[in-house]
């Protein structure tokens, strides 16, 4: 794993996905599920499929990796048209995530995450090394997981698992299907972030369906929003949708408070954070708590050995002992640097301290986020919502696209 802790922007691993006049007719249905679909998916981008239930999103997403056949079209990965290879080899390169993991009850996290390696004949100290390499990229204890069942871990932990295997053969792209959608909304928050994270060290191409739009807007480089049939209504980005949504079908979609939703749009890491006083176990408490004094603080923050915070201690709490502990605090209110201010206030009423601790790059700890900190921020924020960047092209035959900007894909003549 890198050891890279500097904003070298690093290398795209994921590749292009070009899905090219795409039609899927079930045998018995009137009108096809999807509807020659022209999508194309920029590298290392995460593209959102968002629409109404049973508009085509898991259908589109499944023919990508041939888990569904389609009936007419080419499937592009990169520069290699992947439309007539096998099946299962395409699937090796391309990970797959459903709702909470999918894993297989019957095998340990270690041999839920070996699948794919095993079957790329990888010998076993590179995969045990790739099993622990992944959990701690998931944030899960190697030691800790490795060797229990699914059933043994909580619905956020199996979700983390799930994306490990899919990582486990570094395949360039990734296709999610609501893989957050059947935990809490704290978790679901903190596996948000955690993609995000893993996302900005891989770069990969991942395409994740969602019924959620704020999910949508906080994950999405580019939304995709279908109407039935997979017909692509708009393909933007989520400042532009939410802006100028193309009519009254994404309108409704977005639902209403689209200004409030803004919110959605500014992350933690974008706000002033107010500074706070640290300690370290071991640390005597006296000396903690004179200098939480001094700097006129009512809390104090203790963090581990890699500066993430393990407790949040009150200056009574801090007269009550002679040392620092090394013990961790169940629920602490912490939110990512990526997390939205919408998930930092989440956290904030959640936990009532009326604050929340913020991490940045492995979890490090890098300050305060208050409430009024949050509420600043939404009423000076009437965020920018042109925007640049080129478009990608998506639309289905017969149809004009709706995108500004298109470039590339001609392929939609009339
Ligand atoms: N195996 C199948 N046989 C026949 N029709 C199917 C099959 N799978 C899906 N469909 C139909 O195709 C359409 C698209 O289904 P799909 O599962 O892609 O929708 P979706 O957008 O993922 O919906 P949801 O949000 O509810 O998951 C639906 O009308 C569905 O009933
Ligand atoms: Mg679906």
């Amino acid at each position: 794993m890198s050891e890279t802790t500097t904003s070298d922007a690093p290398n795209i691993s994921g590749k292009s996905i070009l899905i090219e006049g795409v039609t899927k007719r079930y045998p018995g249905q009137k009108s096809p599920a999807v509807d020659g679909i022209t999508l194309e998916i920029p590298a290392g981008k995460i593209v959102m499929l968002v629409g109404p239930s049973g508009c085509g999103k898991t259908t589109t997403l499944k023919m990508i990796n041939r888990l569904i056949e389609p009936t007419e079209g080419r499937i592009v990965l990169g520069d290699e048209d992947v439309t007539d290879i096998d099946g299962d080899e395409l699937r090796r390169r391309i990970g797959y995530v459903i709702q909470a993991g999918g894993l297989f009850p019957h095998l340990t996290v270690a041999a839920n995450i070996s699948i794919v390696p095993k079957m790329l004949g990888w010998d076993k100290k590179r995969i045990a090394d790739r099993v622990d390499e992944l959990l701690e990229l998931v944030s899960l204890d190697p030691a800790d997981y490795r060797d229990r069942y699914p059933k043994e871990l909580s619905g956020g932990q199996q979700q983390r698992v799930g994306v490990a295997r899919a990582l486990a053969a570094d395949p360039p792209v990734l296709l999610m299907d609501e893989p957050f959608g059947a935990v809490d909304p704290i978790t679901r928050q903190r596996l948000q972030d955690e993609l995000l994270r893993i996302q900005e060290e891989l770069q990969k191409t991942i395409v994740i369906v969602t019924h959620d739009f704020d999910e949508a807007v906080k994950l999405g480089d580019w939304i995709v929003v279908f109407s039935d049939g997979a017909h692509i209504v708009q393909y933007d980005t989520p400042e532009r949708i939410l802006a100028e949504p193309a009519n009254e079908f994404v309108e409704n979609f977005i639902g209403s408070g689209a200004g409030l939703k803004q919110l959605t749009l500014r992350r933690v890491g974008e706000v002033e954070l107010a500074d706070a006083v640290t300690a370290r176990p071991g640390e005597v408490a006296s000396e903690v708590l004179a200098r939480a004094v001094a700097a006129k603080h009512n809390h104090v923050v203790v963090v581990d050995e890699r500066e993430r915070p393990i407790q949040w201690l009150t200056r009574r709490q801090l007269t009550r002992l002679e040392k620092i502990t090394a013990v961790r605090e169940a629920h602490l209110p912490v939110v990512g640097h990526r997390a939205t201010l919408n998930d930092a206030l989440d956290t904030m009423l959640v936990s009532s301290a009326g604050a929340a601790l913020v991490t940045g790059k492995r979890d490090r700890f890098l300050g305060v986020i208050d409430v009024e900190t949050v509420m600043e921020a939404i009423t000076s924020a009437r965020a920018s919502a042109a925007a640049s960047a080129d478009t990608p092209t998506g639309t289905n035959s017969g149809e004009v696209s709706i995108i500004a900007e298109s470039d590339l894909t001609e392929s939609s003549a009339v």
